[in-house]
């Protein structure tokens, strides 16, 4: 079975809406670029003005600059780590599209950003890279995209796909596609073929692991995901192409593995929901039932408590992330470039300041998740 059918399946849409790429990136890119010509900007100028959230990642924005179109950042609601729907309301006016974010994999409120979307006349994006299998959601927007790549559901670390509702759009992407696909390469097919046993190779090196990862960086061996050029919102010559058979085989393979990995998230979810005070994480995650989510976000009272909880979690053996410890994570993200000027969205910035991330990944056991909420708890009594 090849990955498009397989991704069809599982959402529950015809093959031909599904199209694969090598990153979510790609995905975003291909689609915003397939509206050219037939979503026609409100203002009458050329570029389509976009709503993204503000606590995300670079790597959510880019797509929009690099099809030529602008963000505009929209304040992000506590409760769902997504989109606020009172600033969404002031900023729709002048909105053409909307990219709404499920960040780590919780939820958006679809239903009421789908209400002020319509009164307006505003198309949805679905940004599901958190969200892999979850099939609650992605499918309220005009199209969605998700990602296989570095840190996701699955732990492929390449790939991405976008799934296209509306049929008319279906065959403008597959237009686009034809010309403008790049070729991902055989020796960067090999490169990333090799990462994942490099990176368990550099992670046992101890001492010499951090000029090993610097070799590893700069010989192209290793990525975290990003290429350095893209802080400063410059393209990669390699976005947006398609996904190597080999990869494909990769991730269909894992997916035979999607229930087991999504039901150990959520019951590492479950754990620390019930481990932690209810004020130090979303509401939207106690409300929901059986999520599972790519990491549990935590959000402690300052960042002096921040710093402290991750020294002593690390010192714990916790593996600690620092998802969207800044605007536009990574702390390397030229904000000018990416048009967005501090201070403009306070919530996020202040969110930005406060959070920390606690691993479900399979390689986190049921008693160390226990011991990662007693350390929390402790420094949140002090
Ligand atoms: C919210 C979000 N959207 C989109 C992307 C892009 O996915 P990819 O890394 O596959 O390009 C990411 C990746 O980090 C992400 O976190």
């Amino acid at each position: 079975m090849a990955l498009r059918d397989k991704a069809a399946e599982i959402y529950g849409v015809k093959a031909k809406q599904v199209f694969i790429y090598c990153n979510g990136r790609s995905a975003m890119l291909a689609y915003l670029s397939s509206l050219k010509g037939v979503l026609i900007p409100k203002d009458g100028g050329d570029d389509l003005k976009i709503g993204v959230i503000s606590f995300t990642c670079s790597s959510a924005v880019s797509p929009v600059l690099w099809s030529g179109n602008k963000p505009c950042y929209i304040e992000t609601d506590l409760d769902t780590l997504s989109v606020d729907l009172s600033d969404l309301e002031v900023k729709l006016v002048k909105l053409d599209l909307v990219i709404v974010q499920h960040s780590f994999g919780i939820p958006a409120n679809m239903a009421g950003i789908k209400m002020l979307c319509e009164t307006h006349g505003v198309r949805i994006i679905e940004d599901c890279a958190h969200a892999f299998g979850d099939t609650s959601i992605g499918k309220a927007g005009d199209a969605m995209i998700s990602s296989f790549g570095i840190e996701k559901v699955l732990n492929t670390k390449i790939g991405g796909f976008l799934i296209v509702n509306d049929m008319e759009q279906v065959a403008k992407v597959d237009g686009w596609n034809e010309g403008n696909l790049e070729n991902f390469g055989l020796v960067r097919s090999l490169k990333w073929f090799l990462m994942p046993y490099l990176w368990v190779i550099v992670r046992q090196l101890r001492g010499l692991g951090k000029y090993a990862v610097k070799l590893g960086f700069s010989l192209g061996l290793l990525s975290d995901g990003y290429e350095s050029i893209e802080h400063d919102l410059k393209k990669p010559n390699w976005y947006p192409s398609g996904l190597p058979k080999m990869f494909e085989r990769k991730i269909l393979k894992s997916i035979n593995g999607l229930e087991n990995i999504r039901s150990h998230r959520s019951k590492l979810v479950d754990l620390y929901s019930s481990s932690l005070g209810s004020s130090m994480y979303p509401d939207a995650i106690s409300d929901n039932e059986q999520l599972s989510l790519i990491k549990f976000p935590v959000i402690l009272d300052s960042k002096v408590h921040r710093e402290i909880a991750i020294a002593a979690l690390r010192e714990a053996g916790c593996y600690v992330t620092d998802w969207y410890n800044h605007p536009l994570y990574p702390s390397k993200t030229n904000l000018e470039e990416f048009g967005y000027e501090l201070g403009e969205c306070p919530v996020a910035q202040d969110l930005a300041d406060r959070v920390l991330n606690l691993p479900t990944a399979m390689f986190v056991q049921e008693a160390d998740a226990k011991k990662y909420c007693d350390i929390l708890n402790s420094i949140v009594v002090e």
